[in-house]
């Protein structure tokens, strides 16, 4: 596994010509989907942006940063913003259906997740909300370079203007961090980098 993390590193210079296939995109997300998360609420999204006049507009609003547009993928992991009564409903009803049982046998979960929810204070819950996709994105990053496929975890970007540009706030999303995912380019700018 080390020798995985040793050839990893945050990925500036994209191969454009190069592109995950849909094969390791799946499994790439199923790492994702795997992962921990405080009370399994797994409270974020992640976001596969594809349009290129999208991106463009991201590149605009994340310091023109070359990986916005020119990795292989970009996954914008979006934090939901609050977690309510519904979303607890919600989660306990995929529960329910998971495990095979009927909701009300999951009954003092639900109280305990919705008391716990409407009792911790508005910002230190955002701030929670927002700390969960980090996880998964190590978790990305990790799985990927055991495939020897490139990620850079990025959050230099505009959060607000993304949230204009891709309508997250009527969805109740907030955008955390970013997983650019691709291969490295090979080029000489590349040889800057001395791994
Ligand atoms: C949360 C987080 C945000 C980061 N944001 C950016 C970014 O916006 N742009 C970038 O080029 N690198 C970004 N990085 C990459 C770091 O700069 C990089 O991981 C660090 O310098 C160590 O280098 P290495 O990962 O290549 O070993 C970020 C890393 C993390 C963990």
């Amino acid at each position: 596994m080390l020798e995985h993390l040793k050839w990893r590193y945050a990925t500036k210079i994209f191969d454009t010509a190069k592109k995950v296939s849909a094969s390791d995109l799946e499994t790439l997300k199923e790492a994702i989907s795997l992962t921990a998360s405080s009370l399994g609420l797994q409270a974020y999204k992640v976001l596969n942006i594809e349009d290129k006049e999208i991106r463009e507009k991201l590149k605009a609003v994340s310091w023109n940063q070359p990986q916005i547009t020119d990795a292989s993928n970009l996954f914008i992991f979006c934090a939901y913003t609050d977690f309510t009564d519904k979303d607890v409903d919600e989660f306990i009803a995929l529960n329910a259906e998971l495990r095979n049982q009927k909701p009300e046998e999951l009954e003092n979960f639900s109280n305990y997740l919705k008391k716990d929810m409407n009792t911790r204070p508005a910002e230190a819950k955002k701030a929670w909300l927002a700390r969960q996709p980090y996880i998964a994105l190590g978790n990305l990053m990790t799985t990927a370079a055991s495939m020897k496929i490139d990620v850079c975890p990025m959050e230099g970007f505009d959060a607000a203007k993304y949230t204009e540009i891709l309508g997250l706030e009527e969805k109740g999303l907030a955008p955390v961090c970013i997983g650019a995912i691709g291969y490295r380019s090979t080029g000489t700018l590349c040889s800057i980098n001395p791994k």
